[in-house]
């Protein structure tokens, strides 16, 4: 299946998507959210403080309110129109975020430059051949010596309940169905650490892998060269 269908047939999916994405993600109030993720935001929140943020992939806007809540500015991106809309709703009481709709792999395109990038869940449905084409792009809107956080899933078999098979490139492809019958195949990927270390070795100083096995989640914190 060719790279560009795979994303095409993504993105119809998270269109759909959009008015289950918080319940399914547990993310029922901004508080559950916060509640569930403590740990995790206890971390990202030390590299925020007075920093202008970038949001890739930002959804519905769950970590959008934490990273406005925390950091000078964010600007909260997505690809679907469906989630932003959902995101400005939800965060209609804070005015310092701004809104784009834009493929995170056109993120060149985006006017301005962030002292932090931060995407959640997003690394996961990069299928492999784009991962470097958009870390690229990604970086160049970071400034130098800014700061790259990624936050993601570990594998847990729930992942697999639909089915799931690898493309040719390596992608682990799983099928899913969503609550209206509609089925999509979607870029569900687990990198190990040594493959996330590799993949960001030639532009960071500093980075940090962290994982929380409670939560099932990894973090990758990098410092830009
Ligand atoms: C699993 S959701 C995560 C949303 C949010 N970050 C969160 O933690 O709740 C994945 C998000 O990635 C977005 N997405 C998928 N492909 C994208 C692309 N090429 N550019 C920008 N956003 C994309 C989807 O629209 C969806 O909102």
């Amino acid at each position: 299946m060719p790279v560009q269908d795979l994303i095409e047939e993504m993105n119809a999916y998270y269109a759909r998507r959009a008015p289950w994405h918080d319940s399914y993600m547990n993310y029922t109030t901004p508080e559950a959210m916060e509640k569930l993720l403590a740990p995790i935001i206890d971390i990202v929140e030390r590299y925020l403080k007075d920093r202008n943020v970038l949001e890739i992939a930002c959804g519905t806007g769950n970590w959008t309110r934490v990273l406005a809540g925390r950091a000078r500015s964010v600007t909260a991106t997505d690809v679907s129109k469906e989630h932003i809309k959902i995101a400005r709703e939800k965060n209609s009481d804070i005015d310092k975020v701004t809104y784009a709709i834009i493929d995170a792999y056109k993120i060149n395109e985006l006017p301005g430059e962030f002292e932090i990038a931060f995407a959640a869940d997003f690394w996961s449905h990069i299928p492999k051949s784009m991962i470097t084409p958009f870390l690229e792009k990604l970086h160049r809107k970071v400034k130098k010596k800014g700061w790259v956080i990624f936050l993601d899933m570990l594998y847990r078999k729930e992942f697999d309940k639909d089915g799931f098979f690898y493309d040719d490139e390596g992608n682990r492809i799983n099928k899913r169905t969503l609550p209206d019958g509609s089925r999509f195949r979607v870029v569900k990927n687990f990198p190990t650490r040594e493959e996330l270390e590799k993949q960001i070795a030639g532009y960071a100083t500093h980075a940090e892998y962290i994982e929380d096995r409670e939560l099932m989640r990894w973090l990758l914190i990098y410092n830009l060269k």
